[in-house]
């Protein structure tokens, strides 16, 4: 099938690659020149395991092409997908004026029946605004006979798991509206979603606005297992309880389940925090408050902070002539994503305590220090207390504490003894429960965690 992703950002371009690595002709649209180039010369402009020999592969083989080109892309398209951000704006909205432009341009380009799919994530009503914005750009054209009907296919996909979520589906959820061009746009995606529906059917078949709704449900459902947990953990430590039992008792409820109940620093990146704040915004336009997730937005704010809030209580407010160790910067492991990332609350926070910080990330590191500059620009003097360090050994030389804010695979079981040599005071405040606190004390090691017994 021949296939037109627009947006080579991060959904679109995994989608891509994994269309057609399943044999689809994709051909992916996106209107930055550089990163076009860039991805034509096989590069790959985010960190995600696997994608770049992906693309590289089905590059070589001709199923997949780069352009700039919306006159290329919806030539080419049989189905086309629009993959575009959606960024928050400041009350928290989402900004869906790059979906509407796709929509604009698809509808002054098109001359043959298509099916667009909505990737991105957009509030309810926006596959609605869409279709209107096509229909209108086709009316004008006096091509209004053509059939363009608009679907919605929510992206479930994670960071770091991006092209295993895309290839093993949990479920396909779709949304197609009514009428004869819905039931043509259903029999196209059953078509291209085929492969992964050979075993057992995983697609959901629903209405538009539904679907719309699923993808921010789905995500505020995530977050409200977090914060949950991270209060819980706060009362454990009050009450002498191991938050670590716990989550292993609840979990083993079927109707609970393990997934999503580590306690930890609290939850960042680029969905969570937007699509909670998003569907608080809709809520609240609709006259329907969302009091649950507003909370769990709250206590997550919270949560970011009590790292630090454990060091005061440790050393007191001021923290100046303390070098504290860091291990871990981006918001979870295998990405290299500083957005919303409990790391930058914590580091500004201890440097505004007047502690010297030294961080270590595997693969975030410059990435951190562009963000870093820019959250702290009102206060340049903060950064010069800020050293990324190359190595996780570098920033342990005379610490006072290490700090553990992302749980990379590499920091999940350290040279305890060389690390105790290494520090000034052998303490470890572990954000992601990553150790054994009675290893630890048998260690010499002071340990605190999140809601852990020591
Ligand atoms: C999330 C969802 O998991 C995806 O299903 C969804 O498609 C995606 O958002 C999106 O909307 O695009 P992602 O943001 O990549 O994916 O990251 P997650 O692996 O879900 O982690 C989110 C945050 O929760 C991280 O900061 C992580 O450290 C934190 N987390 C996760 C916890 O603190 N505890 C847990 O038990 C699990």
């Amino acid at each position: 099938m021949n296939v037109t992703v627009v947006g080579a950002g991060y959904v679109g371009l995994v989608t891509a690659a994994c269309l057609a690595e399943l044999g689809q002709r994709v051909v992916c649209v996106d209107h930055d020149q550089a990163r076009v180039v860039l991805l034509q010369a096989g590069g790959v402009p985010i960190y995600e395991p696997g994608l770049d020999e992906l693309v590289q592969r089905n590059q070589q083989a001709g199923r997949l092409r780069f352009t700039t080109s919306m006159a290329l892309g919806v030539e080419h398209a049989e189905v086309l997908f629009i993959a575009v951000g959606t960024p928050p704006q400041e009350d928290g909205s989402a900004d869906l004026q790059h979906v509407l432009a796709v929509a604009r341009q698809v509808g002054r380009l098109l001359t043959h029946d298509l099916v667009v799919v909505n990737k991105s994530t957009v509030p309810v009503g926006t596959g609605e605004a869409v279709q209107r914005v096509i229909d209108e750009a086709l009316r004008v054209r006096g091509c209004q006979g053509l059939a363009c009907a608009v679907v919605s296919n929510p992206e479930f996909l994670k960071e770091g798991a991006a092209i295993e979520d895309f290839m093993r589906p949990d479920r396909i959820v779709i949304g197609v509206p009514p009428g004869p061009a819905g039931a043509r746009a259903r029999e196209c995606l059953s078509q291209l979603y085929a492969p992964f529906n050979r075993h057992h059917e995983r697609t959901v078949w629903m209405d538009v606005p539904s679907a719309e709704l699923t993808k921010y449900a789905a995500n505020a459902m995530l977050a409200t297992r977090i914060s949950f947990m991270n209060e819980m953990a706060l009362l454990a430590d009050r009450v002498g309880a191991d938050i670590d039992a716990v989550r292993r008792g609840i979990g083993a409820d079927q109707r609970i389940g393990h997934s999503f109940l580590y306690a930890g620093t609290g939850y960042g990146g680029s969905c969570f925090p937007k699509d909670t704040r998003a569907l608080m915004h809709t809520a609240a336009a609709h006259g329907s408050p969302m009091r649950v997730v507003s909370a769990v937005e709250a206590v997550n704010r919270m949560q970011k902070r009590h790292l630090v809030g454990m060091v005061t209580q440790l050393m007191g407010e001021d923290l100046s002539g303390r070098r504290l160790a860091v291990w871990g910067l981006s918001f979870k492991p295998n990405t290299n994503d500083m957005r919303e990332a409990p790391s930058r609350v914590v580091i500004q926070a201890l440097l505004a305590r007047g502690a010297t910080v030294l961080a270590h990330d595997p693969v975030a590191g410059s990435e951190a220090r562009r963000v870093l500059t820019e959250d702290m620009a009102a206060q340049p003097g903060l950064l010069q207390r800020l050293h990324l360090e190359e190595s996780p050994e570098a920033v342990l030389l005379d610490a006072d504490a290490l700090l553990v804010l992302t749980e990379w695979k590499c920091f999940h079981s350290p040279d305890f003894a060389r690390l105790r040599d290494l520090m000034r005071e052998p303490l470890i405040l572990d954000g992601r429960n990553l150790y054994d606190p009675a290893l630890l004390q048998a260690l010499g090691i002071a340990y605190l965690g999140i809601g852990r017994r020591n």
